[in-house]
């Protein structure tokens, strides 16, 4: 399965994904591409030498057009946001309906929503006193958070002295969950039964 990661930041769901290309040799990472013009994630996808693409309207950046008829061009057949923080505009996910899914830093639908990314929402997980605290994949639609969740991890946070933390436990699961589930859409173990999404 040919598959595109979008990124905004570090790159370490990127990274885990890429490392797991052994066990899943059926996941082909053709393109990684960022709504910034350069980003640490970058740098990880060069040193596997795959392409990047950063989108917007600066200067050396393609447009939403131009990305769609990249993916394609690539025959791109699921999109992973991984660390992605901008809404996905209509037509690409009319293009992909079905193919786009997210990684959430959090057990939604709590603390989901704009603005809930990184840090933020292990801040506010930690000011609410939660005891547990997790993982969300999820498909992707126009806003943020609210479409189908595909897989769920959780972890114990009850001892937790920081939002820092709890970030460190959450990510650890990130980086198995995620590779995980990619690889279930490649052997297309991805199901629904009636409204619920079924990992076979
Ligand atoms: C990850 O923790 C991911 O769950 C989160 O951003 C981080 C990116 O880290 N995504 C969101 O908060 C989306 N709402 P990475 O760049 O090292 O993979």
């Amino acid at each position: 399965m040919k598959i595109a990661i979008f990124v905004s930041g570090r790159g370490s769901n990127l990274k885990a994904i890429l490392d797991s290309r052994e066990n899943k040799p059926q996941v082909e990472v053709k393109a990684v591409v960022s709504d910034k013009i350069d980003c640490p994630a970058f740098t990880v996808a060069k040193q596997f030498s795959i392409l990047t693409y950063s989108v917007g309207n600066n200067y050396g950046c393609i447009n939403n057009d131009e990305l769609i008829k990249n993916l394609q061009s690539l025959d791109i057949e699921l999109i992973v946001l991984a660390g992605y923080l901008k809404l996905i505009p209509n037509k690409l996910l009319s293009f992909y309906k079905g193919k786009i899914i997210n990684i959430h830093p959090a057990l939604l639908p709590s603390f989901g929503g704009k603005g809930m990314y990184g840090m933020n929402v292990h801040k506010a997980v930690f000011e609410s006193s939660a005891k547990v605290s997790g993982v969300t994949i999820h498909f992707v639609d126009e806003t943020y958070d609210t479409g189908k969740i595909i897989a769920q991890q959780c972890v114990d946070i009850s001892n937790v002295v920081s939002p820092e933390e709890i970030a460190e436990r959450v990510l650890k699961i990130e980086h198995t969950l995620l590779p995980f589930i990619v690889g279930k859409f490649a052997e297309g173990k991805i199901d629904y039964v009636g409204n619920r999404v079924v990992v076979n």
